[in-house]
C-alpha cells in the first residue's frame, strides 16, 4: 500500500552534537503527527549511531544517504548494507542527483546499490529527476523513464520508494509547481505500474509550500534538504495540513 513518507536529507550537515541538539527540539513536535505518516531522517554516516541511540522509542526512522553494493572489501570510503543495518538504519537514499553529478554515479551503480539495499532489508529511496537544460529541451519524460528503466532492473517494487527531484529545484528555492510535480509523479507511477510504490517530491520543499504539495493526489511524501536542518521548520513540514 502507498504510504506517506516525509524524509529529511541532511546531506553533509551536522556533527553528532548538532544532531542531538536537533532531536531535542524536533521529537517533541511529533506528538500530534498523524500515525500514518512515516517520518525519516537521512543523516551523514558519522551521525547514524548517535541519532539511532537518541531515536530510541520514537516513531522516527533512521536513514542513510548511500550504500555500497558489496558486503565488505577494499572499497575505501564506502559503507555496506550490513554496517547500516547493524546501527538500526531502515532507509537509504540511492542515486541522489548530487551523487550522480559530483561523484560519477551511473544508472548501473545505482542499480547495484538498490539491489544491495534490498538484500539487507533497507528500503531504498531512489532519486530521479531532470536538469534545467533537459527540461527546457522537453526531455523530462524521456530522461526519467530512462533512469527508471535502467535503475530498476531486477528491483522489488514492493520494497522501494521513489523520489522525483527535479535537479533545477534542488537548493535553489525554485520549487517545481505542485501541479507539475503531480503530473510527473503520475507519469512515474504509470511507468512503474505497481500500486504500492510511494513516490515523493523533493526540491525546495519548505513550510510555506508543503501543504499545497501534499494536497496533490499523486504525491505521497517529500524528500527535504535545507528545510530539514532546523527542528521547527522540519516539524512544520512533517505536520503539514
Ligand atoms: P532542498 O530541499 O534543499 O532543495 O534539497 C532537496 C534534496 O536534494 C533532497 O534530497
Amino acid at each position: 500500500m502507498r504510504k506517506i513518507i516525509i524524509a529529511g536529507n541532511w546531506k553533509m550537515h551536522k556533527t553528532q552534537a548538532e544532531s542531538k541538539e536537533f532531536l531535542q527540539g524536533f521529537l517533541p513536535e511529533l506528538e500530534n503527527t498523524p500515525d500514518e505518516r512515516e517520518v525519516v531522517l537521512c543523516v551523514p554516516f558519522t551521525d547514524l549511531a548517535v541519532v539511532s541511540q537518541n531515536l530510541h522509542g520514537s516513531r522516527v526512522r533512521l536513514g542513510a544517504q548511500n550504500v555500497h553494493w558489496e558486503d565488505s572489501g577494499a572499497y575505501t570510503g564506502e559503507i555496506s548494507g550490513s554496517m547500516l543495518k547493524e546501527i538500526g538504519t531502515s532507509y537509504v537514499i540511492v542515486g541522489h542527483s548530487e551523487r550522480r553529478q559530483y561523484f560519477c554515479e551511473t544508472d548501473e551503480t545505482v542499480n547495484l546499490r538498490l539491489k544491495a539495499a534490498q538484500n539487507h532489508n533497507l528500503i531504498p529511496i531512489l532519486c530521479v529527476g531532470e536538469t534545467k537544460a533537459q527540461r527546457d529541451a522537453k526531455k523530462t519524460e524521456n530522461v526519467i523513464i530512462n533512469q527508471l528503466k535502467q535503475d530498476l532492473v531486477d528491483i522489488d517494487l514492493t520494497k522501494l520508494v521513489v523520489a522525483y527531484e527535479p535537479i533545477w529545484a534542488i537548493g535553489t528555492g525554485d520549487t517545481c509547481e505542485a501541479k507539475e510535480a503531480n503530473r510527473v509523479i503520475g507519469l512515474i507511477r504509470a511507468q512503474l505500474d505497481h500500486p504500492d510504490v510511494s513516490i515523493q517530491y523533493g526540491g525546495s520543499v519548505k513550510p510555506g509550500n508543503v501543504d499545497e504539495i501534499m494536497a496533490q493526489p499523486e504525491i505521497d511524501g517529500a524528500l527535504v534538504g535545507g528545510a530539514s536542518l532546523e527542528p521547527a521548520s522540519f516539524a512544520r513540514i512533517v505536520n503539514y495540513q
